[in-house]
């Protein structure tokens, strides 16, 4: 056993585990020691994600909860971590044990032992002994932090707690917003990973623009994005891949990808590789026969030039509300110019046709925590700007749900009718186009440049032949 268990510690550094391979465990605990700095007092407990069943003895594919690994780096389920700020004894988890029988079904796991030797726990424990060993740990602490997001933890520690009087914390804190904080600020190492995800899907949307061609399924370009990741060592998706054509491109989070994809369609590819735990997020749009028509151009052309304006200003200092302020105002006047809104002051009309928010944190999730709208933008935060236009089939009977929102009904009708001969030309482009952008000393860095987007390199790109459908 104990030589096994050494030889499995030797090929998991340099083997198994490529996801740990990648941070160094010191990374791990400066981040646990500025989390345990940052609470004035009490002790902080979390419990990572556990499995989840798909159907009869199969489960979901595991995935550790993202602020778990942030601070641990261990990627087995069912694990529990007790930090105890100012303690010599100060990361105590607790891990499923190694069990030599499911190990022959399923492979090795680290236990006990591997929590403290690889993961440098100060002492372990088999999780089975939670709800006993954790009452020495809580007593005489006055407050405990848990994370609010984990409801059924949280109940099960506070009901612990509830059949103890006297010596146990009285007050229970939430930790989430803390990690979210430390979270937002990328390292050098993360930014490495994220930068080979982001490269990763870059290379998924080369490959996507050379192969699609018409009459074939939205599932067949979501098929070549998967290869290209797990070919490229990326673990998952991020997210589900969004390959929308044609009325598809219009609908925000289409996620079914089966349609057959025809000759005058644009295509939405809203796509992310994960990689050592790291999302991606990057949105294209390409013409189907590889020629923008006129009228794709239009939409285009104000997609890019708002999304181009809301990059090019990244810069310490400024706020993601800026930036989308900057983005929707160029696509305002955009569709203003087009016919497709009348009044350029109405927030309302420009939501008919662009109804979501220009950016989003990324990292250890593809909507990471930060980038809160007057929060001001640091070096090493990365987020997203991904501005769009959708003309979906109906939103002009869509439209009279802005009543909810005060809009007159006269006001509506003559919308409609003034808008209606540009929304029959426009109907069914949708266009959004996306890029991570990484905030430095001095500007911006952006990561996901290299997928084209500008529209006379996307052409080019996409007249060459694909390897994948000669
Ligand atoms: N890429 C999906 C989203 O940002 O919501
Ligand atoms: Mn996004």
């Amino acid at each position: 056993m104990a030589f096994r268990v050494k030889v499995f510690f030797m090929i998991s550094i340099f083997f198994v585990s490529h996801i740990f391979a990648e941070i160094n465990t010191n990374e791990f605990a400066q981040r646990r020691d500025k989390l345990m700095q940052k609470i004035s007092q009490g002790v902080i407990l979390m419990r990572g994600a556990v499995e989840y069943a798909r159907n009869g003895d199969v489960n979901f594919k595991f995935r550790q909860n993202s602020n778990f690994y942030y601070l641990s780096g261990f990627d087995e389920p069912d694990a529990t971590m007790l930090l105890l700020p100012g303690e010599a004894q100060k990361f105590i988890m607790f891990v499923k044990p190694f069990n030599a029988h499911m190990a022959v079904w399923v492979g090795e796991s680290y236990g006990v032992e591997g929590a403290m030797k690889i993961f440098k726990a100060d002492t372990a424990f088999a999780n089975d002994t939670f709800d006993d060993v954790i009452k020495s740990y809580l007593r005489n602490k006055e407050t405990v932090y848990l994370p609010f997001s984990d409801q059924e933890f949280a109940s099960h520690i506070t009901s612990l707690l509830n059949t103890h009087y006297g010596r146990y914390p009285k007050k229970i804190e939430d930790i989430d917003q803390y990690i979210n904080d430390l979270r937002q600020i990328k390292s050098t190492k993360e930014i490495e990973l994220m930068q080979k995800a982001i490269d990763i899907t870059v290379d998924a949307h080369k490959e996507a623009m050379k192969a699609i061609k018409p009459d074939m399924h939205e599932y067949e370009i979501a098929a070549l994005i998967k290869y290209i990741y797990l070919k490229n060592g990326s673990e998952r998706s991020g997210f589900p891949s969004i390959v929308g054509s044609g009325p598809n491109s219009t609908i925000l989070h289409y996620e079914k990808n089966e349609r057959k994809m025809t000759q005058n369609d644009m295509v939405v590819m809203d796509i992310g590789a994960e990689y050592g735990m790291y999302s991606a997020d990057v949105t294209r749009t390409v013409p189907v026969d590889g020629k923008f028509s006129e009228e794709q151009k239009d939409i285009y052309k104000i997609v890019l030039e708002s999304q181009k304006a809301g990059v090019e200003m990244t810069k310490p200092g400024i706020t993601l509300s800026d930036i989308s302020n900057k983005s929707t105002e160029i696509i305002k006047n955009g569709l203003f110019d087009l016919g497709l809104i009348t009044d350029k002051e109405s927030r309302w009309q420009t939501s008919v046709w662009f109804m979501h928010g220009v950016s989003h944190g990324l990292g250890l999730e593809t909507h990471d925590p930060g980038g809160y709208r007057n929060q001001k933008l640091e070096a090493g935060m990365v987020f997203t700007v991904e501005p769009g236009i959708y003309i979906g089939e109906n939103a002009l009977e869509n439209v009279y749900m802005m009543s909810r929102m005060g809009v007159s009904k006269d006001a509506i009708d003559a919308f409609v009718e003034a808008v209606k001969p540009a929304f029959e030309k426009y109907k069914n482009i949708g266009v959004r186009i996306e890029d991570d952008v990484l905030v430095t000393e001095t500007g911006y860095r952006n990561l996901s440049e290299k997928a084209p987007r500008e529209i006379s390199d996307i052409e080019k790109l996409m007249s060459k032949g694909s390897k994948f459908t000669e």
